[in-house]
């Protein structure tokens, strides 16, 4: 479990900084806000007792004016002391003297004690078993385990048995709230794409689209994600403010959908709050705008060019306004404030406040960047005009450069993700020994979600750091890359991402035992047909309407397209996965034929790369089947594939056998409802061997399938409820029940597969097949059959013969793959897999 170390919003307010915050705001400066106040108090003095005498002088509506400007010329000064206040630097000192600011009674109202707690700290695990106590919101002590019974007598004791706690999880990138889950156009709000408002945007705030209810913010929270930068999207150069919120929902003491309950400096003054700025270079905005990069670099040049104008002119006017403030003169004070009224903009530029407070260094540079070029061009702007990066975000590529980003001297942070890549050219470069790359240079890596996908989702922020550390990312780096290296690079830490400032020494694991499993097959949605997904150069295609008007010579099939190489294949054999199946790049309700091949890259489609040539018939049915324009509805795709199966029952096609059962028909399906059209179809043809694929929806009608006895590869072991037609989805454990447990006690044969944007994710097989076992009380065989047998049951395929010898348990993170054989032919397919 996880606590979210000193402020883990137990459902509330919290507590707020403190009395303490204030006053080390005051011993920051004590001078100028003193001075500013004897000056107001004495100018005020003077002028009460010059008044009557003005009265005989002045007219009284002159008098008015002169207490007026005084009065702005006051508020301005106000404002010139906030634009030179730098950042309020909290230390991080003793939990004990700490307070939440977000607290409130609504919140954790009694103590906690978690008893015989394991505890990585922030930076370490702390040595032996520990007693935790919080209080308010926030960790108040830690003994060691037994060393103090004394608890407040109306303490909530859980006795954790060794359980692992650490401060909540922190994720410096995410899109929730801005986009709630399920996604619906009327909803998104993270992109501000108009063509009048252009690519330069840093006025926006994401807070300004916040929505407060959105329900993926619990399952964010079920995966111990306690905190998240909450940024707008990367399609303008710059985009505009992010917010700091916990993720909770409710939070506020009326139990209402309040955003400002829910940031993580509610309780804080505004002006005292963490600001960051969200920036993009690259292909985003170029693909938003036309420009190229040197036209993005200009835009941005130009911008910051006037930005530094304006604020020169804003510390101008500060300097002469002070001077004219204290000569006391109040004709003087008059006349400056009449000449400097006609240029109402002298200090207040809100189009330009957080580009004029960003050169001040008075907002956290949050940057979406993937390419070396696009990193050193950034770095050069912010030579040029003076300002900080704090962190690098996605930054595949950073591995290659980890030198260059050093030498810059900002302690950049490289907020990337663990394995996700491939999707496009900039993220083909990803690395899954990337983390441990850059820690070796010294430079500091967070992981993080980008949530708003299923594929994202921020639940799994911890399976990327243990993905990392997997790929020899050492394990104190690995827990603190989602845990105190965000909260530093965001300089949030004296609130999140450490549990006390006790260290102690580390664990060790001992990989040295030897397994040996089949080899493994993966479903995929593109292995061997498209190498970057979203570019058309890269890819064999997608299937277009040939088969759409049923004649079963327009059906496409994969054998023909597939090349057996690819960076994924890589990431395969990472895992010992041998084989896999992949149906052509399916366009809605079309999908043709899929075709099994081998992933060892030894092997050509002439000498054997090709297992099986015809594997199944795939469909798709469900918001995926109104993509195309001849299936224009749900209802549609439905019809469609009722006419071809009642057309071809008797024929001697390969539609027709699908009807009679001889060859599987694969449906890739996701709604409950569409699941159950599908299982009318079976009761009509029972013959039918139908296959689903997908499945999000499927742990709802778990007794139904089982009855009609149709098999399902889940490809939401992990899903969530992304999208409306997804929107009952099951959120997985501590939240509810997981689909695979769902699934497996109601009876229905089933078997994985990890499927996305790309096969980034292919290399974490075994694993996904262990979370999945382990929920649903599954042993270790029927976990690694989740991903072999039962998918070769499912799709009739010849069982494999392959065999893989991995050190350590394949279904813990960390094994590798030692040698594997191929069954076919006995050779070697594969020894000491090495990929990126
Ligand atoms: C928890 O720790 C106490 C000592 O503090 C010990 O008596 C107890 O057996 C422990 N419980 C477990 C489940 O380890
Ligand atoms: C650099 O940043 C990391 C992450 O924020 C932090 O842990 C580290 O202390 C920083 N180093 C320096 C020298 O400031
Ligand atoms: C199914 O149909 C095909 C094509 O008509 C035929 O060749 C095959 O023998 C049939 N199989 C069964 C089990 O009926």
């Amino acid at each position: 479990m996880a606590c979210s170390p000193l402020d883990y919003g137990l459902g509330g307010k919290s507590n707020n900084a403190s009395p303490a915050a204030p006053s080390r705001l005051r011993r920051y400066y004590p001078k100028a806000p003193l001075s500013v106040i004897v000056l107001v108090v004495l100018v005020l003095g003077v002028q009460f007792l010059l008044l009557p005498r003005y009265m005989y002088h002045q007219s009284t509506n002159e008098i008015n004016v002169s207490r007026f400007q005084l009065d702005r010329l006051d508020a301005r000064l106000q404002k010139c002391a906030e634009y030179n206040t730098p950042p309020i630097k909290y230390p991080v000192t003793q939990a004990q003297s700490r307070t939440n600011p977000r607290w409130s009674p609504a919140g954790q109202n009694k103590v906690i004690v978690l008893k015989n707690a394991t505890l990585f700290d922030g930076e370490s695990f702390v040595s032996g078993s520990v007693d935790i106590v919080l209080n308010k919101g926030v960790f108040v002590s830690i003994f060691k385990s037994g060393e103090h019974s004394a608890f407040a007598q109306d303490a909530v004791i859980l006795d954790l048995a060794g359980k692992y706690v650490t401060p909540g999880l922190v994720d410096m990138h995410s899109h929730h709230l801005a986009i709630p889950w399920p996604a619906l156009k009327a909803t998104r709000d993270e992109n501000e794409m108009h063509p009048d408002t252009g690519p330069m945007t840093p006025q926006l705030r994401i807070v300004d689209s916040i929505k407060g209810y959105d329900l993926a913010t619990e399952v964010i929270a079920s995966g111990g994600v306690t905190t998240s930068l909450i940024l707008p999207g990367s399609a303008n150069i710059m985009g505009g403010e992010g917010m700091l919120v916990k993720n909770i929902l409710k939070p506020g003491e009326n139990s209402e959908f309040v955003v400002e309950d829910m940031l993580l400096e509610h309780g804080v003054p505004k002006e005292n709050r963490r600001r960051f700025m969200k920036m993009a270079c690259g292909e985003n905005p170029k693909r938003q705008y036309g420009h190229t990069r040197m036209g993005n670099a200009w835009i941005l040049r130009k911008h910051m060019e006037r930005a530094k104008e304006l604020m020169e002119k804003q510390d101008a006017w500060c300097l002469q306004a002070t001077a004219v403030r204290e000569s006391g003169n109040i004709a003087s004070i008059s006349e400056f404030m009449a000449s400097s009224s006609k240029d109402e903009s002298a200090t207040d530029f809100l189009e330009y406040d957080s580009t004029i407070a960003m050169l001040r260094g008075k907002i956290g540079i949050n940057i979406h960047c993937y390419e070396p070029e696009d990193f050193e061009d950034m770095i050069s702007h912010s030579q040029e005009f003076g300002f900080r990066i704090q962190a690098f975000h996605h930054a595949l590529s950073a591995w290659e450069v980890p030198e260059m980003i050093k030498a810059t001297g900002q302690n950049i942070t490289i907020a990337t993700f663990a394995e996700f890549g491939f999707f496009k050219k900039e993220g083909y470069e990803s690395n899954l020994w990337a983390g441990k790359i850059l820690a070796n240079h010294g430079v500091p890596v967070a992981y993080k979600s980008d949530h708003v996908t299923e594929e994202t989702s921020a639940k799994y922020l911890l399976f990327q750091a243990a993905t990392a550390h997997s790929f020899h990312l050492p394990e104190d780096l690995a827990l603190q890359s989602v845990t105190s290296v965000p909260a530093k690079s965001l300089e949030i830490d004296h609130r999140i991402g450490y549990c006390s400032a006790t260290t102690a020494g580390g664990t060790n694991i001992n990989l040295q035992n030897g397994h040996v499993s089949p080899g493994l097959t993966a479903i995929s949605n593109s292995l061997g047909l498209a190498e970057i997904t979203t570019d058309p150069a890269t890819s064999d295609g997608k299937v277009g309407q040939e088969g759409v008007n049923l004649d079963p010579k327009d059906l496409v099939f994969a054998k023909y397209g597939v090349h057996l190489e690819g960076k994924a294949f890589g990431r395969a054999r990472l895992a010992g996965v041998t084989r896999a199946i992949s149906p052509p790049m399916a366009n809605g309700f079309n999908g043709g034929v899929s075709v099994g091949i081998k992933t060892s890259g030894k092997k050509t489609i002439l000498n054997g790369g090709i297992f099986q040539g015809d594997v199944a018939l795939h469909f798709g049915v469900g918001q995926v089947s109104i993509k195309t324009d001849s299936i224009s509805s749900v209802s549609a795709g439905i019809s469609k594939l009722r006419q071809i199966i009642s057309d071809n029952g008797e024929k001697d096609n390969i539609y027709g056998r699908a009807v009679n059962g001889s060859f599987p028909l694969v449906v890739n399906v996701e709604n409950e409802y569409d699941i159950m059209q599908l299982i009318q179809i079976k009761q009509d043809y029972p013959d039918l061997n139908l296959v689903l694929f997908g499945g999000s929806g499927a742990a709802l009608v778990a007794n139904e399938l089982a009855t009609a006895k149709i098999p399902l590869i889940l490809t939401a072991a992990r899903g969530a409820a992304d999208t409306f037609e997804k929107r009952n989805a099951l959120p997985g454990p501590p939240l509810s029940e997981s689909p695979a447990a769902i699934l497996s006690a109601a009876g229905v044969k089933f078997g994985l597969a990890i499927v996305g944007e790309s096969d980034s994710h292919i290399h974490n097989t075994p694993i996904e097949a262990s979370w999945a076992a382990k929920y649903a009380g599954l042993s270790d065989k029927q976990a690694l059959d989740l991903v072999s047998r039962n998918l070769e049951e499912i799709l009739g395929l010849e069982k494999t013969k392959d065999f893989v010898v991995y050190e350590g348990n394949p279904l813990d993170f960390g094994a590798s793959v030692v040698v594997a054989f191929d069954g076919d032919d006995g050779s070697v397919s594969m020894c000491w897999p090495e990929s990126t």
